[in-house]
């Protein structure tokens, strides 16, 4: 084994950088092992110095992050600060200075992740970010390495924990939205500000760096349709029930089936009480990937909290100091592909519509004739006459596959209709 050690700079030292400082402390001995040398923990950047941390020698902290990734000595960052400034200047720059770099940073790779492969090329530098993706579970490695032989035409997952917890509640208990949030917040689930991971931010740059990998091609965050799940109701989970269903924040990277095109959703979706997705429960995440050869894959596990995300981190660290003592880079951008992403209109899926309705002679016919005019086949119409003694009623309508343009149209149609007083819901049903 070579004695030398490989040097890490740590940026950030929050709950996922004190994980990464503490499993290379306390694993020094196997982490020498697998890699054959030592590993070193250099220094550790920071925004607070005076904090206490525990483990790590006060000695190597410091506020200065630039200073610490020109040392010149340096052979691995790893960057745990997040957001997009000053990471990405830092990780530039570490490349520019010899250093591989291994990251966990969603937001930024799926924004610039284009310009920082190619900055590690052009250095000769490897760039890893497992951690970036659902936490501790294997996914990029796999969809990069393992199926590198295969043909991925489908990716579907939970990818955020938050929301999974949210919604599982909500499922469980009937509580309403606001209920389940406030109860995620109290337990440490859900931030402060919940925003990134309710509207779907957080899972949207998750999808398009999944989406990016799994079809070799370049898939950015603006081109991956949106939707959060605040608007989800007690209402959707009874509806959801009714069908033998549940209801899930998914990520959808879908390959057209011609090849020629793929596209990258997320939003709320019904899904079959039978399919592996709907009984991945709390806040663990779970990614379910479809391809040629193998078939159908599921991965699952917990998808954030510091020593999860932290053993990714350390994995890529693993196999980046391997990479540094063969003198090797590891695998690198593949977009070769150049497949262009369709918009949202082009995708084709199963949508649970609940409108609120007149109850009097015609009405169905009515709105079974609009979805017609529109080319969207029905499967299946559930009506209900309310007790209020408005002589509304309530209709809901699931349909066969059909383009989400086509859906779009039917419903701003049926919204013009005198006798649609209203649209309660939407739902988009996939997994089947
Ligand atoms: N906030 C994310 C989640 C974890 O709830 O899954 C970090 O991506």
């Amino acid at each position: 084994m070579r004695t030398r050690p490989l040097k890490v700079a740590l940026l950030g030292c929050g709950v996922v950088g004190s994980e990464v400082a503490r499993i290379m402390t306390t694993h020094a001995d196997d982490l020498a092992a697998r890699i054959g040398a030592p590993v070193e923990l250099a220094g550790v950047a920071v925004r607070r110095p005076s904090r206490v941390r525990e483990g790590i020698d006060p000695a190597l902290v410091t506020t200065d992050a630039t200073a610490l990734v020109k040392r010149g000595d340096i052979d691995v960052v790893v960057e745990v600060i997040g957001g997009i400034e000053p990471a990405r200047s830092l990780i530039t720059t570490a490349f520019e200075y010899g250093a591989s770099v291994v990251s966990a940073n969603k937001a930024l790779l799926a924004q610039d992740g284009a310009a920082l492969h190619a900055a590690a090329e052009d250095h000769d530098a490897d760039l890893y970010y497992e951690a970036a993706v659902a936490g501790a579970i294997p996914l990029i490695r796999p969809l990069r390495e393992s199926l590198a032989g295969d043909k991925v035409n489908r990716v579907l997952g939970i990818v955020n924990g938050t929301t999974n917890f949210i919604l599982d509640k909500m499922d469980s208990t009937g509580a309403g939205y606001q209920e389940a949030l406030d109860e995620a917040t109290a337990l440490g689930y859900a931030e402060a500000d919940p925003t990134a991971d309710v509207e779907g931010f957080d899972a949207a740059a998750k999808a398009a760096i999944l989406a990016g990998i799994a079809f070799h091609t370049r898939v950015r965050l603006d081109d991956v349709y949106r939707e959060g799940m605040t608007e989800v109701t007690a209402a959707d989970f009874a509806s959801a029930r009714a069908m033998g269903c549940t209801i899930k924040l998914l990520a959808i990277c879908e390959r057209a089936a011609d090849g020629g095109s793929v596209t990258a959703r997320v939003h709320p979706a019904m899904i079959p009480l039978s399919h592996p997705l709907a009984s991945v429960r709390g806040a663990y995440n779970a990614v379910f990937v479809e391809s040629d050869a193998a078939g159908q894959l599921m991965f699952y596990g917990p998808g954030a909290g510091g020593a999860p995300t932290a053993s990714a981190v350390l994995g890529d660290l693993v196999a980046v100091c391997r990479n540094k003592l063969s003198g090797a880079t590891g695998p690198g951008d593949s977009a070769y592909a150049r497949l262009p992403v369709s918009p949202m209109g082009e995708v084709v899926t199963r949508y649970h519509i609940s409108l609120d309705v007149a109850d009097k002679p015609g009405v169905l016919a009515q709105v079974a004739t609009v979805f017609a005019e529109h080319g969207v086949s029905i499967d299946t119409v559930r009506q209900q006459g309310r007790q209020d003694g408005g002589g509304d009623a309530s209709l809901v309508v699931v349909t066969h596959r059909a383009s989400d343009a086509s859906l779009t149209g039917t419903v701003e149609a049926l919204r013009n209709l005198d006798t649609v007083r209203g649209v309660a819901s939407i739902m988009r049903v996939e997994g089947e």
